[in-house]
């Protein structure tokens, strides 16, 4: 049975939820499942924007026959080639034998890499920067958004309404509960984490880009702001915008410290935990401790796009950082981490290594300043430790000071 609802003038919401996804790309756990969101312009010509991953096409197909009411579905716009997005065309093409696809010249390069069956040419209409669909009242008009988050990424702003279908950008993990509106939720309390999780792992690598396009949009007449995952906006817009502008611009949300750690048998948890304490007691409010060998990656890189201070603990394990701790500072250089104040501590009950190597690996992100002393443990934390956590606790928190 369809599920839809008009979200604007003409415009419908035909996506879908997928509850039992355990982890989006294979990669990042989704805990409340992933929302897939897809939309439909009824004018004088029909319009489809994006598709829909293949675990929930069913429903699209059902809401999009629904809404067109036995009309033909004249264009799909595809913003976005990536597979949660474009997996029905070919369905779509057998369903709508006259659809014309809209898409960016790369984006069709990409279409026949993964549809290499698929008849594109006959139906295909390229477009660029600034270029225009005329729908009859509704007039899309394109905008380049490259690697947000693929290069041949566009969105499209509806003239008539000032909808801005934003494509990856300002999604959220998470499914929808429909309420599809972001303040028909407690959206700051209750998904603003999924946002910038969302945003750090998926479009986080990407901080100029995103910039770039944000500035595009400053420009429009913004009334909607709809994604391709999580909620929509039609008001409170700064919630958003003001969040991105700070995530692709490596500003940290709190100045203030994120420890973690990795620990074999507890003794560098130990040893976070009491740097913890004896910040908190020096008054910095928002301390947070993870243990990387606990959380998952995705929500540690979320955290230290969040943090202006992060601290490094781990244990020495195969001379060489411990697992979960390496796999983290893999993924911050990755993602282009920059702009923080990095503390090292190292354990070690013989040959410790840790300590080098994280200075070295997180030496690779760019405008990182490690604040000194290293702190050094052999094996568990003695009294002249704790006099190094003071005396580490103490530049961190002349460091914010200033
Ligand atoms: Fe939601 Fe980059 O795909």
């Amino acid at each position: 049975m369809h599920n839809v609802r008009q979200i604007c003038e003409d415009t419908w919401w035909v996506g879908a939820s997928d509850r039992r996804l355990e982890l989006f790309e294979n990669n990042y756990p989704t805990p409340e499942g992933m929302s897939y969101n897809s939309f439909v312009i009824m004018d004088e010509k029909t319009c489809l924007l994006d598709g829909i991953d293949n675990a929930v096409r069913d429903q699209l197909f059902e809401n999009l026959a629904h809404v067109l009411g036995g009309r033909p579905l004249d264009y799909l716009v595809v913003d976005h080639m990536e597979p949660d997005h474009c997996a029905a065309i070919p369905d779509l093409v057998r369903r709508y034998p006259e659809l014309k696809l809209v898409a960016s010249m790369q984006g069709f390069r990409i279409m026949g890499q993964f549809y290499p069956d698929l008849d594109v040419e006959s139906r295909k209409i390229v477009v660029k920067e600034g270029d225009t669909l005329e729908l009859g009242r509704h007039t899309l008009r394109f905008i380049t958004a490259p690697m947000v988050h693929w290069p041949e990424v566009i969105m499209s702003f509806d003239v008539h309404t000032g909808a801005l279908f934003s494509a990856d950008a300002f999604g959220e993990f998470g499914a929808l509960g429909g309420n599809l509106f972001a303040d028909e939720v407690k959206w700051t309390r209750t998904y603003a984490r999924e946002a910038r999780r969302y945003y750090a792992n998926i479009v986080g690598k990407y901080g100029p880009q995103t910039l770039a396009v944000l500035a595009k949009a400053a420009k429009f007449d913004l009334k909607y702001i709809f994604p391709l995952h999580g909620h929509l906006w039609r008001q409170d817009f700064d919630r958003i915008l003001l969040r991105y502008q700070k995530w692709a611009s490596y500003t940290p949300e709190y100045d203030s410290v994120c420890i973690f750690y990795g620990s074999v048998y507890g003794h560098t948890a130990n040893a976070a935990d009491i740097l913890a304490a004896k910040l908190a007691e020096r008054g910095l409010k928002n301390v947070r401790v993870y243990d990387s060998s606990k959380t998952d990656v995705s929500e540690l890189v979320s955290r230290a796009f969040q943090y202006s201070t992060l601290v490094f603990a781990s244990s020495t394990y195969n001379l060489d950082i411990f697992d979960g701790m390496d796999h983290f500072v893999q993924d911050l250089v990755k993602h282009n981490m920059r702009n923080r104040t990095v503390a090292i501590i190292e354990n070690g009950s013989w040959s410790p290594q840790a300590g080098a190597l994280l200075k070295q690996r997180l030496g690779r992100m760019s405008n990182v300043q490690i604040l000194d002393p290293m702190v050094k443990i052999k094996s568990s934390v003695t009294e002249d430790d704790v006099e190094q956590l003071d005396a580490l606790a103490d530049a961190i928190v002349e460091d914010l000071a200033r």
